[in-house]
Order: C-alpha cells, then sequence, then structure tokens
C-alpha cells in the first residue's frame, strides 16, 4: 500500500507528500486532503526560491530586517517602501547606489535582490569587473549569444562595484550591449564608488560613457550613500577600548576620510 502510494506520487511529480502525509493530524478528509496539498505546494515554493537564490550567485545573503536605513538618501519619488515591496522592478526601474565604501550599497543592493528571489523573481548578481571578464571570455572564445540570452531570461540583475577596476575598449563596449539590452526590459541595480561624473575613467571612451548613463539614468533611482564607512565604524568600536595609537593607524588605512 505504502510503496503504491510511494509510486503514485511519483508519477505525479508530488514530492513532499510522502513527507507529510504520516504527521498530518486527520480531523475530517477535507482538511487532511487540504494540508497534505498546502505541504506539497510549500515544499515546492521553498525550493524553488532555493533555486532562484542559487542561480542568482549573491556573495552573501544579506537581508533587508538588518538594513538600518539611516544613511540612504532618496530621491524624490523613491522610499524605503519602495525598494522593500520591490515597485521598481514591477516597473522595470533601475537603481543606482552611489556612495563611499562600506556605506552599505552591496548589502542593500544583495538585500533587494534576494527579496526579489523570494517573490518568485529571477535575478543575477555580478561584481562589474567579473562580468565584463565573463563577457571577454565567451566573445574570444564562443558562448557569448548564448551567456547574453541567459542574462534577458532574467527580471533583475545586479551589477555590483561599478568602477572598482577600469576596463579595456572591448570590455567596455560588450558591458554597453549588456546595459543596452536591459534598457527598458528588466531592472538594474548599479553600484558605485563614482559619482556619474567620473565614469569615464571606466570606460576610457566618453561617447560610450554618455550613452550607458543615459539608459541607466532614464527611469532610474539614484540613491546617495551618506556617513562614514561601517566597517571602519565596526573596526572602531572594537579597538576604541585599546591604545589610541592602534586607533589612529585603522583611520589612517582608511583612504575615504
Ligand atoms: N546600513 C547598514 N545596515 C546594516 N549593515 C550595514 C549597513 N551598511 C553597511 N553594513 C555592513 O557593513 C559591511 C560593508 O557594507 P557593504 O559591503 O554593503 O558596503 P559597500 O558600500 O558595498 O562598500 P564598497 O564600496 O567597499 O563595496 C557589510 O558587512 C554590511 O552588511
Ligand atoms: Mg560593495
Amino acid at each position: 500500500m505504502t510503496q503504491e502510494l510511494a509510486n503514485a506520487c511519483k508519477t505525479l511529480h508530488l514530492a513532499y507528500v510522502m513527507d507529510a502525509y504520516e504527521s498530518m493530524p486527520f480531523d475530517n478528509r477535507t482538511d487532511y486532503l487540504l494540508s497534505v496539498l498546502r505541504a506539497e505546494l510549500k515544499g515546492r515554493e521553498t525550493t524553488r526560491i532555493r533555486r532562484l537564490m542559487r542561480r542568482a550567485k549573491f556573495p552573501q545573503v544579506k537581508t533587508l530586517e538588518d538594513y538600518d536605513f539611516e544613511p540612504v538618501v532618496f530621491p524624490e519619488r523613491c522610499s524605503q517602501d519602495m525598494l522593500k515591496n520591490l515597485a521598481f522592478l514591477k516597473r522595470k526601474e533601475n537603481v543606482i547606489m552611489l556612495g563611499k565604501v562600506g556605506t552599505g550599497k552591496t548589502h542593500l543592493g544583495t538585500a533587494l535582490g534576494a527579496e526579489a528571489c523570494r517573490r518568485g523573481h529571477e535575478v543575477r548578481f555580478f561584481r562589474v569587473h567579473e562580468l565584463v571578464a565573463i563577457l571577454q571570455e565567451k566573445y574570444r572564445f564562443g558562448g557569448l549569444a548564448r551567456f547574453r540570452q541567459e542574462l534577458q531570461r532574467c527580471e533583475l540583475l545586479i551589477l555590483d562595484e561599478m568602477g572598482f577596476v577600469p576596463f579595456h575598449q572591448d570590455g567596455a563596449e560588450l558591458l554597453f550591449q549588456v546595459v543596452s539590452e536591459c534598457y527598458e526590459q528588466r531592472s538594474v541595480i548599479v553600484t558605485s564608488n563614482l559619482e556619474f561624473g567620473q565614469w569615464n575613467t571606466i570606460f576610457g571612451d566618453a561617447r560610450l560613457t554618455a550613452a550607458l548613463v543615459d539608459r541607466l539614468v532614464h527611469h532610474a533611482h539614484v540613491l546617495a550613500f551618506t556617513g562614514e564607512s561601517y566597517r571602519l565604524r565596526h573596526a572602531l568600536s572594537g579597538v576604541s577600548s585599546k591604545s589610541s595609537v592602534h586607533r589612529e593607524e585603522v583611520i589612517a588605512c582608511n583612504p575615504e576620510r
């Protein structure tokens, strides 16, 4: 009997019923069947979110719950709630996060990406220099068209650390194509330490930079991250009770201060 049940679940692709049915309380047939089906639906949902999170390739899991929005300056038409409920994603708008090192850009970008996965959206996370390296490799050795098609399947593309590493002309052009293909099709979150005026230094081509920035900022919310580095604050709070020489050393090592 149990074997037959297992076979029936397998044939019907019910992956979670076998684990759930024995432990479910039985009051009446309708409630029991509903509880078992709910367990199946919940199991599928959890697996789907796990798959989306894995495919997004976040460097770390960060959440909105442990994010302090205090350092974020919102532009008009944008708010904490608008980010948290992913209204920008539904409208295919971009979010550009600009600010000094350690001010929480990657944390917020990752947390929004994870929230999007939780709500069933396809997300891809890349550090910009890593994405450019992949694009260059696929351009040279094949597979570029397929990779770009795969990117087009996502609904949110996160480009972290724009401007940390400058790239060559072919890398800049390949990245431009990716951004261009996202334009009005899907949301992009970009984080950067550089003001738009300095983006020329990453791309080395004023015309290309202008075209890229133009596509990104049309339908975008530009957030400014203020204050001093969270990492540094954390380090200083840890050393404040120790020698002041150590504290001065930590401050001296941080170029942003
Ligand atoms: N507002 C915040 N609320 C909670 N944690 C924060 C906040 N800002 C930063 N952090 C924490 O501080 C650390 C550094 O933040 P994060 O990596 O997001 O900074 P960043 O702005 O991306 O820096 P960088 O420009 O160097 O990439 C992380 O561990 C992050 O979780
Ligand atoms: Mg970062």
